[in-house]
């Protein structure tokens, strides 16, 4: 815990031990690969200072288990890499700051909570906005560099640095402002969202702000001979070597789940569909076990299918036209006006001026999180305007929610298929 009184780190330990290496690879976002569990303080079992004893008035609520593929992932988190990798990313940081300058009216002399606050930078963006108070909330190791970099800025007075799930923590007041960057690979994997509606339903006032306000996760059919040939065209001649015994094997290894890689705008071949859209005031935590949807498409060109890529955005909009302040009447109309509804087909937003965009589509600038690309094992050969139709579910793995179980089946030409893989 950094800080005198009115908050804590959840687990009331003191303030922890400089963060060693531990060699955590760099690699996905999210601890992907490290499994090293040694040094965590993150509390198991720790109840909210808030909740009611009274069994009649709520059931009594505890934050869900720190369970060890929790650790490993806060742990991969402590490896100054990851952050690197993301603060570099200019797309991604560019629009964040952008995004709290954009805000800095409503900012201004309010109280922020920054939900995985990593070294610190979003926390210090919304201090320089004039934000009275943040609380910058980690549970990885990073949030001691988060603390000394708050410290080396002279921040230490407005910028709190919490060391411990946003699910564990105490703080003793509401917050005007969340904002988080938790977007993983395919918009939910890393299952980070969860947390930001937790802080939301803890600490956010009626008519708060959250940065980003909403999600939209979007699939299309796509063409890649050059990928294709590279990985499995390339065994068919080896050095003159016939080597197509290799074909299977080569299939399974390069496909068997998915590639996070960059494509262009060229490799798609019809407008995205709507996988999901993610409202941030209102969604609800079980709504992120599983997501479905049903798509339909109608090639625009002649080429071999060889899969579908799957990419993201999100609006950093509001307070004004934030669903908090027009929730009444939303939910009167049903549906806001510039939400596009999960299932249907868009090409980009409709009217681009309304909010600050982060996108990681195709045709926009690269960032960090790429695309990703459920490969088909085989190609399908299509032509122009022909259907290719299905059903994509996406859900958290029961071995470790943090992982992603994609189920997707696919259709055309009067063949069915099923492709299952797990992105982990
Ligand atoms: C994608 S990074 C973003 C870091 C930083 N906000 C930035 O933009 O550079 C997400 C951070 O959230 C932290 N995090 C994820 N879930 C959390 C939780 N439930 N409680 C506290 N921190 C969490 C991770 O440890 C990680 O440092």
């Amino acid at each position: 815990m950094y800080g005198s009184t009115g908050y804590s780190n959840g687990d009331h330990q003191q303030q922890p031990g400089a963060g060693e290496k531990r060699g955590a690879s760099r690699g996905r976002r999210g601890g992907r690969r490290s499994r090293d569990l040694h040094g965590f303080r993150v509390s198991e079992y720790n109840h909210h200072q808030n909740i009611s004893n009274n069994d009649d008035q709520q059931e009594q609520k505890s934050p869900p288990p720190c369970t060890d593929f929790d650790k490993a992932y806060f742990h991969s988190y402590a490896h100054v890499g990851i952050h690197e990798e993301m603060i570099k990313d200019r797309v991604r940081t560019e629009t964040y700051k952008a995004a709290v300058m954009q805000h800095q009216s409503f900012i201004e002399g309010k109280v922020v909570m920054d939900v995985g606050c990593g070294t610190g930078i979003l926390s210090i963006f919304c201090a320089q906005a004039g934000a009275k108070r943040v609380y910058a909330v980690d549970a990885s190791d990073i949030a001691v560099q988060a603390n000394e970099v708050v410290k080396a800025n002279n921040l230490a007075e407005r910028v709190i640095v919490l060391h411990g799930r946003v699910e564990d923590v105490e703080i003793d007041e509401e917050v005007d402002v969340i904002i988080s960057e938790w977007m993983g690979y395919m918009l939910l994997y890393e299952s980070m969202l969860g947390s930001v509606i937790t802080a939301r339903d803890r600490w956010l006032k009626r008519g708060g702000l959250i940065l980003p306000c909403n999600a939209t996760l979007y699939m299309a059919p796509i063409t890649h001979p050059d990928r294709y040939n590279d990985s499995i065209g390339f065994w068919r001649n080896v050095y003159g070597i016939d080597m197509s015994a290799m074909l299977q094997l080569a299939k399974q290894c390069a496909f068997e789940e998915p590639c996070v890689e960059t494509i262009t705008g060229e490799n798609v071949m019809t407008w995205p569909h709507v996988v999901k859209h993610v409202d941030c005031y209102t969604i609800q935590l079980h709504e992120l076990e599983s997501v479905s949807t049903r798509y339909k498409f109608q090639s625009m060109m002649r080429a071999p299918l060889h899969g579908f890529a799957f990419w993201f955005d999100v609006e950093f909009s509001g307070p004004a036209n934030s669903p908090t302040n027009n929730h009444t009447q939303s939910l009167l109309i049903g549906t806001s006006n510039n939400n596009p509804v999960d299932g249907i087909p868009r090409k980009k937003r409709s009217n681009p001026n309304e909010a600050l965009v982060l996108s990681t589509a195709p045709e926009d600038p690269p960032t960090h999180w790429q695309q990703t690309l459920v490969y088909f094992y085989d190609p399908i050969e299509l032509e122009q305007d022909q259907i290719i139709e299905g059903s994509l579910t996406l859900s958290q793995s029961k071995e470790n929610r943090r992982f992603m179980n994609i189920l997707l089946e696919y259709s055309s030409g009067g063949r069915s298929y099923v492709k299952e893989s797990v992105m982990r």
